[in-house]
């Protein structure tokens, strides 16, 4: 893709996304690289800048990840950032001290002074707030370079070598605590390299329809559908590429949301593509019988799933292409740009073993979760499914405890509507990152009317969480789970009590099962 380009060099610090994430929000094109890739292959890349991640070793220890010294040479703009800043340093001769030796660690939330006469800080505050994390600190500057931050405790809270255009901090401008970072990450992109900023969802959306079409050929793809953002921005951009050279599968297991497989379809069915509605409900159910325990309802689901994609893939015969929705965090999770790296855990994992084809086209790989969105947004893509929160793969199945019957999915499908609705009307639906109901097995007594109820209790859940790894359950106002809970009681049949679920993750999971 013709767009300019700059490379963030992991050290093995944990920020390194964010680092790409950020210079992606000043709308420039950036890919993450290991610090061993080979120095021909940067040069080939042709750069505008260079960024060094953090890293967790110390630079003077004998394994620590260091790069041979041509990459000084490349005459491209390098920002560091504290591991990357005190690698540079070493590189160019100068010293860098063990945290022991004196008293310069810094963690935290640390007061800095920065030249604003410098390029990094033109513009800004002279003083505010930094985000450091450094146990060693630089000693010695290498030649032609000049301290431009300052805190108590350490005279070289960055640095610069305006002659060469290398600049270093100690402390991480990618993170919000650092209150002027996303400037100073802009000043380095657009002062110090020269960047444009040509990188929008429009110009991405039309290379990547111009290249699949190059690819492809008159060659037939296929795709798992299942409705969520990843499979679904990744069908409308082949929609837009191909048309009819492509097959989607959309395996509905009757367990989706209220209306949801209706939704997939009215956004699918017309765009051109041969879209495959495999409603398998009932065959699922039928599995489903009797079956109470969560792992063992996640493995039927799971190989159900792969039997019904098979036997619909069997029908189209061989394929050229399978597309998967794999997205730029997989990538760089799995083995930093590793060309042969395949998306391991796929909501309808192991397909590719089952489908007769030649090769993956995965045309999201360079996305963040973000741009996924707005690539969608960009190619007209239903807003329902652009914003759909995650839904697990096996569905309602895991959110009615204990054994599935239609009867239940259908109570839960009503209920959670209503939650979903309710939840939208205040206006919460983008800043609660997960919320759902769940069905317990638990009944009760309860009174309407002048009579006496046993019926069923309904969960509420809902999490604010970034990575879902760990969650905070949200602090919903109490008079929206009020609305919610005389909804639902009074909506939906076999209801009588209504809890919510206040535990974070840990010690809880986010779904009950
Ligand atoms: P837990 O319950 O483990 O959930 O805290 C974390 C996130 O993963 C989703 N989840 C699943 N997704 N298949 C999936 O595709 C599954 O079996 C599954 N179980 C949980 C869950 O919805 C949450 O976003």
């Amino acid at each position: 893709m013709e767009h300019e380009l700059v490379l963030v060099i992991d050290f093995g610090g944990q920020y390194n996304q964010l680092i790409a994430r950020r210079v992606r929000e000043h709308k420039i094109y950036c890919e993450v690289i290991s610090y061993k890739t080979p120095i021909e292959e940067i040069r080939a890349k042709n750069p505008k800048g260079i960024i060094f991640t953090g890293g967790p070793n110390s630079v003077y220890l004998e394994d620590s990840p260091r790069m041979g010294a041509e990459i000084f040479e490349l005459g491209v703009p390098i920002f560091g950032i504290c591991y990357g800043a005190q690698f540079m340093v070493y590189g160019l001769g100068g010293t860098v001290e063990k945290a022991n030796d004196s008293a310069v660690a810094e963690f935290g939330r640390t007061d800095c002074e920065f030249d604003t006469e410098s390029l990094l800080f033109g513009g800004l505050k002279e003083k505010s707030v930094v985000w450091m994390s450094h146990n060693d600190h630089i000693e010695k500057l290498p030649e032609g370079f000049r301290a431009i931050c300052h805190s108590d405790k350490c005279p070289y809270g960055a640095i610069e070598n305006p002659e060469k255009k290398f600049y270093g901090t100690q402390f991480h401008p990618e993170v919000n605590h650092t209150e002027q970072g996303f400037e100073m990450l802009g000043n380095f992109l657009y002062k110090v390299c020269g960047c444009k900023g040509d990188w929008t969802m429009e110009k991405y959306a039309e290379t990547a329809i111009r290249e699949i079409r190059e690819k492809v050929g008159s060659g037939k793809a296929l795709l798992a559908l299942s409705g969520g953002v990843d499979s679904s921005v990744a069908c409308k951009l082949l929609a837009n590429a191909i048309g009819s050279q492509l097959t989607c599968i959309f395996v509905d297991h009757g367990l989706m949301r209220k209306n949801e497989g209706d939704e997939v379809e009215a956004a699918f069915a017309n765009s051109g593509v041969n879209f495959v509605r495999v409603n398998a409900g009932e065959r699922f159910l039928g599995k489903l019988t009797g079956i109470d325990e969560p792992e063992s309802k996640r493995k039927i689901i799971g190989e159900e799933f792969i039997r019904v994609f098979e036997e619909e893939a069997k029908k189209i015969g061989k394929v050229d292409f399978l597309v998967q929705g794999t997205i730029y965090p997989d990538v760089i999770e799995s083995g930093l740009g590793d060309a042969a790296v395949i998306k391991s855990h796929h909501n309808v994992g192991g397909l590719p073993d089952y489908v007769d084809f030649k090769e993956i086209i995965e045309p999201l790989r360079l996305l963040f979760k973000d741009e996924v969105r707005a690539l969608g947004t960009t190619l007209g893509l239903d807003e329902k499914l652009v914003w759909r929160q995650p839904f697990p793969g096996p569905g309602l199945a895991i959110r009615i405890i204990g054994d599935i019957t239609p009867e239940k999915v259908t109570i839960l499908q009503d209920a959670d509507a209503i939650f979903r609705e309710e939840i939208a009307n205040a206006g919460l639906d983008r800043s609660i990152n997960q919320y759902f109901a769940v069905l317990t097995n638990m009944r009760s007594v309860g009174v309407m009317g002048d009579g006496r109820t046993y019926d069923y209790t309904l969960a509420l859940r809902g999490v604010t969480t970034s990575d879902f790894m760990t969650a905070d359950f949200s602090r919903i106002p109490y008079d929206i789970l009020e609305k919610v809970s005389i909804r639902i009681v009074n909506e939906v049949k076999n209801i009588n009590r209504i809890v919510y679920d206040i535990t974070s993750k840990p010690p809880a999971t986010i779904e009950w099962e």
